[in-house]
């Protein structure tokens, strides 16, 4: 087992797709002296990074550690994290890629375990909750509140004024073009276009975006 109280670990949850993006950047931002992958299903080293246990593991570790759920699925990334809450060993660090850019620091809020990947553009009065996702290259407008949890896939692009509730998910290109609130737990297709407010808990799609049957 790698990692202690004197040596600051990164610790990524989920070695798949995502992890190894998130691991990249990490690599990339060089501020961890070891970084590995917590996963349920992997034992053998991933791109050269260990597998440090599985979640059951970390939620009772002794060690500091920081952590990062590299998971793309909303409802399944907060289920994590109330269990990896109990242990207060754990710390939930944010991570943005060298690449993204946030015009105004000052006015935009990134809360705890939230990740900004590569080629990500937030302008200003902005407020990103904890252990949100915006995945590469998206845009998020001015005056827009993304709630925890939720998940915004490639090329996304929210306009100003946006409302997202938690666990909002965003596939790869959607847009949303108008000032719109999006309720809990709603998902948004790729390639939608999305004009009108949605509902909690709906799927829509397409252009202009409706609910998905
Ligand atoms: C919207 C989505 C979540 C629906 O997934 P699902 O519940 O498995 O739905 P299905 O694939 O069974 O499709 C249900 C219907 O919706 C349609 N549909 C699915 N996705 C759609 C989309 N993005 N836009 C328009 N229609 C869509 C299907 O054609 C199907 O229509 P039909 O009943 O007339 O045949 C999914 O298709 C999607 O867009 N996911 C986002 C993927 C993504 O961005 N991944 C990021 C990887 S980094």
């Amino acid at each position: 087992m790698i990692g202690d109280a004197n040596h600051m670990t990164l610790l990524i949850v989920g070695a798949g797709g995502l992890g190894r993006e998130v691991a990249a950047t990490a690599l990339a931002l060089g501020n961890w002296n070891e970084i590995a992958f917590v996963d349920d299903n992997a034992t053998e080293p991933v791109n050269g990074l260990s597998i440090w246990g599985d979640v059951a593991d970390l939620s009772t570790a002794e060690g500091h550690y920081e952590v990062m759920i590299a998971i793309g699925n909303p409802s399944l990334k907060r289920s994590i994290h109330e269990r990896l809450k109990k242990n207060e060993k754990l710390t939930f660090p944010t991570i943005v890629h060298p690449n993204a850019r946030i015009h105004w620091p000052e006015y935009v809020h990134l809360g705890n375990g939230t990740y900004i990947a590569d080629g990500t553009i937030i302008t200003t009065n902005v407020r990103i909750g904890d252990f949100v996702l915006i995945n590469l290259g998206c845009t998020v407008g001015h005056d827009t509140t993304i709630g925890d949890y939720s998940c915004i896939m490639p090329s996304a692009n929210i306009s100003g004024g946006a409302t997202l509730e938690e666990e909002v998910y965003i596939g790869t290109g959607a847009k949303l073009i108008k000032a719109t609130k999006l309720g809990r737990g709603c998902v948004v297709g790729a390639g939608a276009v999305v004009n009108i407010d949605i509902p909690i808990n709906e799927t829509w799609g397409g252009v202009p975006a409706k609910p998905l049957k």
